[in-house]
């Protein structure tokens, strides 16, 4: 990238000017997809917006977009550190790596990793559990399927997608246990025609209400063209299917941002990883359809209060995998480390985990 050009040297006699802009905090975002996907980046992006707003002249943000999980991450990185950025949002899990490579040298910044499980005293990790929306959306899914078939087009196969992909078919059974499930995996976060055909495919196997782990609407998009419903993922997809949209589980980065920032500023940063849900404001299920049935939208209702209040957890026992094992005895709940390592489908989904 090409940097800022310095400034004409000031006149001796020059009052004191405001504050020189060295004195800004420069924070940089690296994105995996255009901020334009009307999903996981155009939703960090607005993070990113949020905090410019509250800081204002405190803070100068920037960000680079499409940014493969590759040795060009690492490249993008130092470059931002270069350009005196001094917090850097890494927001995709294949970032990992070159977080790890590019933090092991310049310590002088501060790493935000989303996603990832690698600490280091200048990176720090977050997310927000999605798998909550997941399950959110699961519940009107199962209130909506006809053909008692739900899909879902999967991005990446890491724990968290496969977590995801679970949730939102355990919120399903909740409202029917006969319920089942097809995936398809793209391989990628973000291919509008791969995500696309996913779901063509899964509509052809007899799937009338889809959810996804990748970027873009294009899963809705489709169902939209082919008369199946489907759901808006970390953004409002509502505006691109408004036929087929059953609802969208929103994530909020704002509310993290502005705690990373603030705590940056007073020189109070800290490496460690945060997990946010609907709890914490950093998801929720929002713009259920009209055609939803009030009980669905009350089951809904019911637990996001259980979520909120802590009296109702998502990994709940009983839980068998599609193998018939039981994971979670019957009122067993979750702890982290089992959340962190799902490598299994629940029972009723069709298939195995790849990999
Ligand atoms: N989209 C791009 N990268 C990611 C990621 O790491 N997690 C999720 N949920 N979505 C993504």
């Amino acid at each position: 990238g090409c940097g800022k050009k310095e400034e004409a040297a000031a006149p001796a006699a020059a009052p004191a000017a405001a504050a020189p802009a060295a004195d800004k905090l420069k924070i940089a975002f690296m994105y995996v997809s255009p901020i334009g996907d009307g999903g996981w980046t155009f939703q960090h992006d607005l993070g990113r917006k949020a905090i410019q707003e509250k800081f204002g002249d405190k803070v100068e943000t920037s960000f680079v977009e499409s940014v493969p999980e590759s040795a060009d991450a690492e490249r993008v990185l130092r470059d931002m550190a270069a350009q005196g950025n001094r917090l850097i949002f890494a927001t995709s899990f294949g970032y990992q790596e070159f977080v790890q490579k590019a933090a092991a040298d310049l310590k002088d910044v501060k790493f935000e990793h989303a996603t990832g499980y690698k600490l280091a005293d200048n990176v720090a990790t977050y997310d927000t559990k999605t798998f909550e929306g997941a399950y959110l959306a699961g519940i009107v899914a199962g209130g909506m399927s006809k053909t008692k078939t739900v899909g879902v087009v999967a991005s990446v196969p890491i724990p968290e997608v496969v977590r995801n992909i679970n949730s939102f078919v355990l919120g399903a059974q909740s409202v029917d246990p006969s319920i089942k499930a097809k995936v398809v995996w793209v391989n990628e976060w973000f291919s509008p025609p791969k995500e696309a055909e996913a779901a063509t495919s899964l509509i052809n196997g007899g799937v009338d209400v889809m959810y996804q782990n990748t970027n873009s609407p294009a899963v809705l998009k489709t169902a939209e063209e082919r008369g199946a419903r489907a759901f808006g993922k970390d953004g409002d997809m509502s505006a691109f299917a408004p036929k087929a949209h059953l609802g969208s589980a929103v994530i909020d980065w704002a509310p993290y941002y502005t705690k990373v920032v603030g705590d940056t500023l007073a020189g109070q940063w800290q490496s460690g990883s945060f997990w946010w849900g609907v709890k914490e404001g950093a998801i929720d299920l929002l713009k259920i359809a009209d055609d939803v049935p009030q009980d669905i939208k009350d089951r809904v209702a019911k637990a996001r209060a259980g979520l909120k209040d802590g009296s109702f957890a998502v990994w709940t026992g009983p839980i068998k995998d599609n193998a018939g094992k039981e994971l979670l005895a019957a009122g067993q709940v979750a702890d982290l480390k089992f959340l962190a390592g799902i490598n299994f489908y629940v029972a009723g989904v069709e298939g195995k985990v790849p990999g």
